[in-house]
C-alpha cells in the first residue's frame, strides 16, 4: 500500500497469483513487513484486540442468528432455549453479550490512548474519523442488539431511546414512527431492529479496512508523538508487534473468560431476565453501562431537547477534534498542564458514568412535579453530572483550542530511537537524561 513492497513470492503458485490478484503481497507488506515504530507501548495493543472482538461478535452472532426468534411472542423464549438446548448455546449467547461490553473497553481504551498521544492530528484525521463512525455504528448495533431479547429492559429501554427523537421539533414524531414502523414498540419495530443488528456489524467490518488501510498510508502515531524519521526508528510488524499484540490477546481472553465462565450476568440487567411487559415499566429504567455517560449528559439537562442535543453532541464534537486541538505537539506526554487537564477529563468521563447508572432525580428538575424521590444524595447526583458534563464540553472545546495556542511544550526528543535507545543504556545517569523521565 505504501509503494515499495518487499515481497517475493516463494513457489510457483504465489508467482501465478502474484501477478493475477497480489492479495498475499498485500498482506505480505501490511501485516508482516509493515514497519511500525520500534516504541509502540500496550496501549496500542487494542486495535488487534478490537479486531479480535469483532470477529467473535459476528461468528457467535450468526450462530445465536440460526435459533433466535424476532418476533415479539417468541422472542424471549427463543434465547431461553438458546440458553437450556442448543448444544453449547449458553457458551454462544454469554460470549456474545459480554463480548459487547468486551468491545466497548477495547474501544474505550484505544480512544482515550487516541486522545493521549494526539493520534487524531495530522496527518491522521481520517483516520480518526472513521473511528468515530465505527464508534457510532458500534453503538447503534449493541442498542439494537440488547433489545433482541424482549426482556423488560429491552422493550423499556428501546421506548426510552426511540421517543428521544420525538424531541425534535416538526419531525420528531415522524422519525419516531418511522423508526417503530408503526405507533409504539413493537413486532415491527423487533423486526427491523434484528434485521439492522445483522447487518451493521458487516459494515463496521467495511470501515474497520478503510480505517486500517487509513492507517497503512500514513503510519502508525507512537508516544513520543514524533514521526519515524529513518528505518532506525522503525522495526517490521512481525514478529515484534505479533507477538506483543498476541500475548495482549492472551491476557485479555483471561478477562473475557472470567465474566463468561464466572460472572456471565455481571454485565447485564436482572430485569432482561422478566419477559417484556408493555403495561409494567421497570422502576429503574438504565442501559448498559458503556452508555452510562451519554445517559447522564441527557438527564443532567432540564429540557428535554436540549438533553438529545447535548448527548449527540457529546459524540459529534468527536469528529471536529482535529481541528479543535491547536497544538503543534502531539502527545501529551510534552504537553504537562493538558495532560493534567486530560486526566480530569478521564475522571469526568467516569464520573458521569457513575451518574448515568443511579436514579434519575427528576425532582430537582424544574417543570416536573414529581417530588416522591426527595433526598440529598439524589439531588447531588445531578449537579456532579452537570459539572462533569460541562467539564466534558469544556476540555474539547476550550481547554485543548486555548491550551494549544498558550502552552510551552517540553523539549521532544530527537527521534523516536532516542528516547529507547536511552532506555536501554539503563545505567541510573543514562535514565535521568531520558525525556520520558523528564516529561
Ligand atoms: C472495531 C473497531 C476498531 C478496530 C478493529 C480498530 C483497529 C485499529 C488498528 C488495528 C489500529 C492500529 C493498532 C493500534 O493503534 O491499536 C488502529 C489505530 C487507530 N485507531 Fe482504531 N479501530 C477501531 C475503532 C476505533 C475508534 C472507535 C477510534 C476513534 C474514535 C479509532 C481511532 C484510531 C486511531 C486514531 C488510530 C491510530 C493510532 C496511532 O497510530 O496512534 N479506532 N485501529
Amino acid at each position: 500500500m505504501s509503494g515499495h513492497s518487499n515481497y517475493v513470492p516463494k513457489t510457483g503458485f504465489e508467482r501465478w497469483l502474484d501477478a493475477r490478484l497480489p492479495i498475499a503481497r498485500l498482506a505480505y507488506d501490511s501485516i508482516v513487513d509493515f514497519p511500525t515504530p520500534k516504541n509502540l507501548n500496550y496501549w496500542y495493543t487494542f486495535g488487534g484486540i478490537l479486531a479480535l472482538c469483532l470477529g467473535i461478535q459476528l461468528a457467535t452472532g450468526i450462530v445465536l442468528a440460526m435459533h433466535y426468534v424476532p418476533h415479539v411472542d417468541h422472542a424471549f423464549a427463543s434465547i431461553e432455549r438458546i440458553m437450556r438446548d442448543v448444544n453449547y448455546g449458553w457458551l454462544i449467547r454469554y460470549m456474545h453479550s459480554n463480548g459487547a461490553s468486551m468491545f466497548f473497553i477495547a474501544v474505550y481504551a484505544h480512544m482515550f490512548r487516541g486522545l493521549y498521544y494526539g493520534s487524531y492530528k495530522a496527518p491522521r484525521e481520517v483516520l480518526w474519523i472513521l473511528g468515530c463512525v465505527i464508534y457510532l455504528l458500534m453503538m447503534a448495533t449493541a442498542f439494537m442488539g440488547y433489545v433482541l431479547p424482549w426482556g423488560q429492559m429491552s422493550f423499556h429501554g428501546a421506548v426510552v431511546i426511540t421517543n428521544l427523537f420525538g424531541a425534535l421539533p416538526i419531525i420528531g414524531e415522524s422519525i419516531t414512527t418511522w423508526l417503530w414502523g408503526g405507533f409504539a414498540v413493537d413486532n415491527a419495530t423487533l423486526n427491523r431492529f434484528f434485521s439492522l443488528h445483522y447487518l451493521m456489524p458487516f459494515m463496521i467490518a467495511g470501515v474497520v479496512v478503510l480505517h486500517v488501510w487509513a492507517l497503512h498510508v500514513v503510519g502508525n502515531n507512537n508516544p513520543t508523538g514524533v514521526q519515524v524519521q529513518s528505518k532506525a526508528d522503525t522495526v517490521p510488524f512481525h514478529p515484534y508487534f505479533t507477538v506483543k499484540d498476541g500475548f495482549a490477546i492472551a491476557v485479555f481472553l483471561v478477562m473475557f473468560a472470567a465474566f463468561v465462565f464466572f460472572n456471565p450476568n455481571a454485565l447485564g440487567h436482572p430485569d432482561n431476565y422478566i419477559p417484556a411487559n408493555p403495561l409494567v415499566t421497570p422502576a429503574h429504567i438504565v442501559p448498559e453501562w458503556y452508555f452510562l455517560p451519554f445517559y447522564a449528559i441527557l438527564r443532567a439537562v432540564p429540557d428535554k431537547l436540549m438533553g438529545v442535543l447535548l448527548m449527540f453532541g457529546a459524540i459529534a464534537v468527536l469528529f471536529i477534534l482535529p481541528w479543535l486541538d491547536t497544538a503543534r505537539v502531539r502527545s501529551l506526554r510534552y504537553r504537562p498542564t493538558t495532560r493534567m487537564y486530560f486526566f480530569i477529563f478521564v475522571v469526568a468521563c467516569f464520573v458521569l458514568g457513575f451518574c448515568g447508572g443511579k436514579l434519575p432525580d427528576e425532582h430537582v428538575i424544574p417543570g416536573l412535579k414529581t417530588f416522591q424521590l426527595i433526598d440529598a444524595d439524589l439531588n447531588s447526583m445531578v449537579w456532579l453530572s452537570r459539572f462533569a458534563a460541562a467539564y466534558y464540553f469544556a476540555y474539547f472545546l476550550v481547554i485543548l483550542p486555548w491550551m494549544g495556542l498558550t502552552e510551552t511544550p517540553l523539549p521532544q526528543p530527537e527521534s523516536i530511537s532516542e528516547p529507547v535507545l536511552s532506555h536501554s543504556a539503563a545505567t541510573p545517569a543514562g535514565a535521568a537524561a531520558s525525556p520520558e523521565k523528564r516529561g
